[in-house]
């Protein structure tokens, strides 16, 4: 069984490079990616998660803070973020410490860009860099991508905490059992994981989480989980899991 969507559209993940290739940092960006095991992969979804946040025209108006959670060593949406949203800062943190030339990026651009070092997600640290960011601008998005296992139910339930405004969440791995005991839903697949996130969120914590399949994303594990808290507010319709959900899915939601 493959874990994942098994749906990935390359000439989409092209058109995205092609996109960020046209601005004058993008080399800045795409040298970071050298050496990384799967570089491709890595930024496929690093520009696919970042256009959904250039996209928002919020990030023009207001003060908007970007802070990418378990961001790995190249924290690329957060240096996306520093490098071309004008009223935007990145913001990364990780428990492990950042690839040096990021941290060169960082020290180079001073406020746009903020690294969180060793920092657990399940430490109180991590909850009050939540706040910390939340009182520091007027607009906070908050990115997780390939957030594995529980860290995933984790920063859903930090980001009701402390009431961030968008949170654009990508699913990895999880472990049956742990799945089946937080969030009471048991998994065989990865859209079994995607919907019992889905289900959490919405039903459990009340968020407006919406799920979208970003098959420029090369990555098997390509479902974004998009909590925009806002379009929630005005739409007057309930919202409902998106993505047409397989049999076996519907049956487990059942029990
Ligand atoms: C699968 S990687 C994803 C990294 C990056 N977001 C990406 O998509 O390439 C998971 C990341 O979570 C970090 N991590 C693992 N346990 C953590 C914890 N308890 N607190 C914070 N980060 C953690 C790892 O260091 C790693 O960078």
């Amino acid at each position: 069984m493959v874990w994942g969507t098994g749906v990935v559209n390359e000439r989409k993940f092209l058109e995205l490079l092609d996109w960020i290739m046209s601005y004058e940092p993008s080399a800045e960006f795409v040298k970071l990616f050298a050496g990384a095991n799967e570089p491709v992969k890595e930024l496929s979804e690093a520009l696919t998660v970042f256009k959904r946040i250039y996209d928002d025209t919020r990030t023009r108006t207001r003060d908007t803070i970007v802070l990418e959670v378990c961001s790995g060593s190249r924290a690329p949406v957060a240096v996306l973020t520093a490098l071309f949203i004008k009223r935007g800062r990145g913001w990364a943190t990780d428990i492990c410490d950042m690839d040096p030339r990021v941290v060169e990026l960082s020290n180079r651009l001073g406020e746009k860009l903020k690294l969180f070092p060793r920092i657990s997600i399940h430490s109180r640290r991590f909850v009050e860099l939540m706040k910390l960011a939340r009182e520091s601008c007027e607009y906070l998005i908050v990115v997780a991508i390939h957030i594995c296992k529980m860290m995933a139910v984790r920063v859903l339930e930090v980001f009701k905490k402390i009431g961030g405004d968008r949170l654009i969440l990508v699913p990895c791995c999880a472990k049956p059992s742990w799945a089946k005991m937080s969030v009471g839903v048991e998994i065989h697949s990865y859209w079994d994981w995607v919907y019992a996130l889905w289900k959490y969120a919405y039903e459990k914590l009340g968020l407006p989480a919406r799920v979208e399949l970003e098959d420029a994303m090369l990555s098997e594990a390509n479902a974004i989980i998009d909590v925009d808290m806002e379009i929630a507010a005005k739409e007057s319709k309930v919202l409902e899991y998106s993505y047409e959900q397989p049999t076996v899915d519907a049956e487990i939601a059942e029990r």
